[in-house]
């Protein structure tokens, strides 16, 4: 077969945690719409739907509540070891790091087959990549990293543990939409990678480390840092249609957070990010990037090129206006990403596990029947 590159529709799984429709823009999360969700869930509620298949009733949701804030802290020689690292170090290598580390402290971390021990680090994983996540912000800044609190949701965890305050409720809430709605996303690259590594029959944590990989990259999760760097870039609403005619109509760039390999319609996660970004944007009184955005946005959009190849934002060019209103270092938009796109991973890899090897194969074109020269005679 001819090889087309990249993999694209190729099916390889069935899976019951989310669906999309890139036709015509269409998310469901286990069944239920993804504005639904978006609306209404929290992030534990999401993380219970995906790794159960079923939504949790009041006290199965406070005990993944629970259960997730309770094994949250992570280990002083993590912590030792954040510290010892140079602070221009991306986050996401120092997650990458931390998580490959939090194995070795895992006392389940090397059981390969045990589903329901599984989940359960899963949710260990959860807190714990929280936590590295505001510890690390917070040991860039010269700051002394805040423990987990038992009592609080993942999202508001977050803003406590990076603010060492109550956590703010405008914030919590903008947070937890934004880990609801970057929770899962059928077989994206970090996914798929997470499942090939479990497939080979290894851990958890290892498949996790392979997922933020994956995720790094500007192609895949990297693309929200790289679309506030952009914007930041264009720094006026007025330089839009210059910044575009100078950089993207010639070819030079691409419009990070624009253009994706499922949707050929409108990301309907852009959209609820998007009045996200509009409402905190108004509510903070820093309106200009989400304005630059819209802009690029529209100016993009009247675009034959941008037309003719159905390239519209997608889930990072809006994340960004939020992510950078919430205060939130450039550098720590893709591990936030990581900390929402854990409980995806968990559900795949546990779908995975004890599933047949993924292996699929090339096409050689190389020379055929050459004779090999001693190296002492060439
Ligand atoms: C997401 C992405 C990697 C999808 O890639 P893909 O499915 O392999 O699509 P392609 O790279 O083949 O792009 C198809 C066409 O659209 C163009 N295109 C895609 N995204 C573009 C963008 N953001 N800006 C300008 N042109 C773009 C490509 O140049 C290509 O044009 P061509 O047919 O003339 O060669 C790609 O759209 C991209 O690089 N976007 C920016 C990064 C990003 O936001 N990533 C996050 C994804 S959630």
């Amino acid at each position: 077969m001819a090889n087309q590159g990249g993999l694209e529709g190729i099916v390889v799984a069935d899976i019951g945690t989310s669906y999309i429709d890139g036709g015509i823009g269409v998310l469901t999360y286990g069944g239920y719409a993804i504005e639904d969700v978006a609306e209404h869930a929290t992030f534990e509620e999401v993380t219970f739907l995906l790794l159960n298949g079923r939504v949790p009733n009041q006290s199965e949701h406070e005990q993944i509540r629970a259960a997730i804030a309770m094994n949250a802290a992570i280990p002083d020689e993590l912590v030792d070891m954040m510290r010892s690292m140079p602070r221009q170090t991306p986050a996401m290598s120092v997650l990458r790091t931390a998580v490959s580390m939090l194995a070795a402290f895992d006392k389940d971390a090397e059981n390969l087959t045990d589903k329901d021990m599984a989940a359960d680090k899963a949710l260990r994983l959860t807190g714990q990549i929280t936590t590295i996540c505001a510890a690390w912000m917070r040991i860039a800044g010269g700051l002394p990293p805040v423990a987990p609190r038992p009592d609080l949701n993942l999202a508001q965890n977050f803003i406590y543990m990076m603010t060492d305050a109550e956590p703010d409720d405008t914030a919590s809430a903008a947070v937890n939409v934004y880990l609801v709605l970057l929770a899962e996303h059928g077989m994206n690259a970090s996914t798929f990678a997470t499942r090939v590594i479990t497939a080979t029959g290894a851990d958890m944590h290892s498949a996790v480390v392979g997922g933020i990989a994956a995720l790094k990259g500007p192609a895949h999760g990297g693309a929200n840092a790289e679309a506030m760097k952009m914007f930041l870039d264009i720094g006026e609403v007025d330089n839009v249609v210059p910044w575009f005619e100078k950089h993207i109509k010639t070819g030079e760039r691409r419009i990070m957070g624009i253009g994706h390999r499922v949707y050929k319609a409108n990301d309907p996660r852009a959209g609820i990010l998007k009045r996200h970004a509009e409402a905190l944007a108004n509510s903070s009184g820093q309106r200009k990037w989400f304005d630059i955005a819209v802009k690029l946005e529209e100016t993009a959009r009247a675009d034959d090129y941008f037309i003719q190849r159905n390239l519209y934002p997608n889930v990072d060019y809006y994340s960004a206006i939020v992510l950078y209103t919430l205060d939130l270092d450039i550098d720590m938009f893709t591990p936030l990403f990581a900390m929402s796109r854990i409980s995806g991973w968990s559900a795949h890899i546990i779908g995975q596990m004890g599933g047949r090897l993924i292996r699929p194969k090339a096409n050689y074109v190389g020379p055929h029947d050459l004779t090999w020269i001693p190296l002492a005679e060439r």
